[in-house]
């Protein structure tokens, strides 16, 4: 079967990449999937794993109807690859190939470079579902437990698709590195994730809404820019990924909104006057808006280090290349090439967090970064609007750039979420007003008791205002009860 629109269901693989013409490919993924399956069995979601869950798939890439929504056991989702259409006479769109027809198979001088790129995404899409594993058995509902399993499949397609591209174009590395992709581990001593933020616990529901929020929107930029990339194959599968990638934000960002909701509205009925009487609010059993504002510190500058450092070749090489471009790249007005360029990047200077211009070529992650604060700042001021409405006096805000780093400029000094650079005696005494304490965590566990009665929420999170696929308040989303 050709490339189309339409997925071909015939092979054990859905797709629409043409597998059954591509016998040696179909084989591969053919032997890798038994592996993909013992790992989703073993690191996957704990226990729901003969449930009926009512998720979407993938089957078509028309943008206007690709999903399909039905009861379906977790195991037996069907896993495509999927990409988006192949663009007429597409080009290079930035740095020194800047025009020249977009790659259809991988440029020889490129090729380390590409399979890093890939294997670094495909990397972070296995982690989040083994961080989320443990998530299942605490859900406050039907509805949100449904969510959490769809993010999930979806991660574990994300992993397929980055798989695909291994096979197809790298042989026999791209095939050890793809077996590689199941045996590194979130967490783990020896074999640990790539990266930072997938090695940290996602231990509770505030986590998780956190996570996707803050995280997944790191993935989005990410595939943003690898969506811009002159290796067509790459660009179309991140775009394909984008449409499935707006869900997990979505979970995030109405998941913290409807725990401010919540949180409001027991402050409000109690008649309590100061939100940051963190005893009071608590006893109420929902989540303190400071805590809160905790959390988000907290995973907002762990996602900051996804971004690595503000000054970068690597960075530089790949947009020269023509293999990672910027976000929305092709909108931005300028010569695509950056030779000559210069952007303010902060940096620490005299110990003060200062803007200083750089060479804009290589500053591209810092600037990739910035585009992401502002898009976090948006749903920062949709959950204050909440807060606003309710009538509560607070206000939550991004910490600063340079707070909690790991990574890049600011990973050698301690700041405030205001950016001011302390002492270390003074980090010590305010981190816990800054980040989740061990206490914050333990109540946070406290809530954590599970709502598995239809149309029924956890009493520390809010209904939904609509159901997934419109269905009304009551749906089973998951057949918690039947096997
Ligand atoms: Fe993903
Ligand atoms: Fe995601």
């Amino acid at each position: 079967m050709p490339e189309t629109n339409n997925v071909d269901y015939s092979t054990k693989i859905p797709n629409n990449v043409g597998l059954s013409d591509d016998q040696r490919v179909l084989k591969a993924l053919e032997q890798w999937h038994p592996g993909y399956i013992d790992w989703w069995m073993s690191r996957g979601p704990e226990g729901f794993q003969t449930t009926q869950v009512y998720l979407r798939t993938a089957v078509s890439i028309d943008p206007k109807g690709w999903a399909k929504f039905d009861y379906v056991r977790m195991p037996e989702y069907r896993w495509g690859i999927l990409l988006a259409p192949r663009q007429e006479d597409r080009r290079v769109n930035f740095g020194t190939h800047k025009g020249e027809q977009a790659w259809q198979e991988v440029p020889g001088e490129y090729r380390a470079m590409l399979r890093r790129l890939i294997v670094v995404q495909g990397d972070t899409e296995p982690a989040s579902v083994e961080q989320q594993r443990h998530l299942g058995k605490t859900a406050p509902s039907l509805y949100d437990m449904r969510n959490l399993f769809q993010v999930n499949v979806e991660e574990g397609r994300h992993l397929w698709a980055m798989v695909y591209l291994l096979h197809k174009y790298f042989g026999k590395d791209g095939r050890e590195e793809a077996e590689e992709l199941l045996a590194r581990q979130s967490g783990d001593a020896d074999k640990p994730r790539m990266l930072g933020a997938f090695n940290e616990a996602t231990p509770d529901w505030l986590s998780f809404f956190m996570f996707t929020y803050f995280t997944d929107r790191d993935g989005k930029m990410q595939l943003e820019s690898l969506a811009q990339s002159g290796f067509d194959p790459l660009s179309r599968t991140c775009r394909f990924m984008l449409t499935e990638e707006a869900h997990h934000m979505f979970v995030g960002e109405t998941g913290v909104g409807r725990t401010i909701e919540r949180t409001c509205e027991a402050i409000k009925a109690a008649g309590i006057e100061d939100p940051t009487d963190i005893a009071a609010v608590r006893r109420l059993g929902v989540i303190d808006l400071p805590t809160l504002q905790k959390k988000a510190n907290l995973h907002f500058a762990l996602s900051l280090d996804l971004f690595g450092s503000e000054m970068s070749t690597n960075a530089a090489n790949y947009y020269s290349s023509g293999l990672k471009g910027r976000f929305q790249e092709t909108r931005i007005e300028d010569d695509h090439r950056l030779t000559s360029a210069s952007y303010p990047v902060s940096k620490l200077v005299d110990g003060k967090v200062k803007l200083v211009d750089e060479p804009a070529l290589t500053a591209i992650n810092m600037r990739l970064r910035d585009d992401y604060v502002a898009d976090c700042a948006k749903g920062v001021e949709r959950w204050n609007k909440v807060i606003e409405k309710a009538g509560v006096n607070f206000r939550l805000k991004l910490p600063h750039v340079a707070f909690h780093r790991q990574i890049g400029e600011f990973a050698s000094v301690k700041a405030s979420p205001e950016g001011d650079v302390v002492s270390h005696t003074e980090w010590a005494q305010m981190k816990d007003q800054w980040l989740p304490s061990k206490a914050d965590g333990d109540f946070i566990e406290s809530l954590m008791q599970p709502c598995w009665e239809r149309g029924k929420f956890a009493p520390w999170i809010s209904a939904p205002k609509i159901g997934i696929d419109n269905k009304p308040g009551d749906f089973e989303y998951v057949k918690i009860h039947q096997a």
